[in-house]
């Protein structure tokens, strides 16, 4: 069945060029779930370390990595929102596929969110504080646990993602990769949600407690006791590819468990600071 799925994005390929991520809305909904998921202690390393300029809003932030990423200082972060597999091979492995497009090494978004994680848990050390913007590092991260649960993110290199692949969705010409990020949210808010974000997240957190309640323990998990586990993100993620038409669902379930995982991460990188601190 994949191979089949993966034969046809052959076929389909023409070109478009241009890079996006979950738009402004899935970043919004995966920081806003993981806010309600957030240990004190998680809670309130985060609103620490939000700008003032946020005013305690962590979701209304997690596109700043998106809004950054033109800008000449920044530029070299393009690579982190995604990363390419062989093509037609569905599947990932970090070795092989982290890297940018020069070959340089753990350039990817499975490898950024190694790196920004591994400066967070400096956190309870002032004096790697200065090695690090945590602000930045928290952001970084954030977003780029909601961009690793977007399919297409984790693509392959021939379409870029989905980023070659022309479809119609309704009336509108656009390519697949903005049907993903963009176009399913925003038809989803149009017709289920009054056009209101929240009242979407909402409907996932609902879900999260409630229809997902006994699978949702085993999101959160990640082996051999790491902080944090991209990896298996970008496996699912790289499988997911061939249930697109499918759409909505499986979108708000990728959502979901982005957000459940940044919480849980953060809950992992912050209590580790409880703990070292009492072990002191
Ligand atoms: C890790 O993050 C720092 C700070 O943004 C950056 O300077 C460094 O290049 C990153 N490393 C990788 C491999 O992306
Ligand atoms: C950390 O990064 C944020 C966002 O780029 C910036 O506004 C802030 O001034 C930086 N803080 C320090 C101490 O450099
Ligand atoms: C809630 O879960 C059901 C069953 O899995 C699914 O059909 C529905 O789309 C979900 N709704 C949201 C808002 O996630
Ligand atoms: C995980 O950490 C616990 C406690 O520090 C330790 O006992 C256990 O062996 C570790 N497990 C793995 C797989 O490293």
């Amino acid at each position: 069945m994949p191979r089949v799925w993966c034969f046809g994005l052959l076929i389909c390929l023409s070109l478009l060029p241009g890079v996006v991520s979950w738009g402004k809305d899935g970043h919004f909904a995966v920081c806003k779930i993981a806010e309600g998921l957030l240990t004190d202690e998680a809670m309130l390393a985060v609103k620490m370390l939000l700008p003032e300029s946020a005013n305690g809003d962590f979701a209304s932030l997690c596109s700043w990595a998106d809004e950054i990423r033109h800008w000449y200082h920044w530029r070299w972060t393009s690579p982190l929102h995604y990363l390419d597999t062989p093509d037609f091979k569905c599947n990932y492995y970090y070795c092989r596929d982290c890297h940018d497009s020069y070959g340089k090494r753990d350039r990817c978004v499975s490898g950024a969110i190694y790196n920004y994680s591994t400066q967070l848990e400096a956190y309870q050390r002032p004096e790697s504080e200065e090695k690090y913007n945590l602000t930045e590092a928290l952001l970084f991260l954030s977003h780029f646990i909601g961009d690793i649960h977007q399919p297409l993110h984790v693509g392959f290199t021939g379409d870029e993602g989905g980023n070659t692949i022309i479809v119609h969705w309704y009336r509108r010409k656009s390519n697949l990769h903005h049907i993903w990020d963009n176009m399913i949210i925003e038809t989803a808010l149009k017709k289920f949600y009054n056009l209101d974000i929240k009242t979407m997240v909402q409907g996932i957190q609902s879900n999260i407690s409630d229809d997902w309640s006994t699978v949702v323990p085993s999101w959160k998990d990640c082996d051999f006791n790491q902080t944090a586990c991209p990896n298996l993100y970008a496996s699912e993620s790289i499988q997911l590819d061939e249930y697109f038409l499918s759409r909505l669902p499986i979108v708000e379930k990728r959502l979901a468990q982005g957000g459940v995982r940044l919480a849980a991460t953060l809950n992992r990188i912050f209590l580790r600071r409880r703990s070292s601190i009492s072990a002191a």
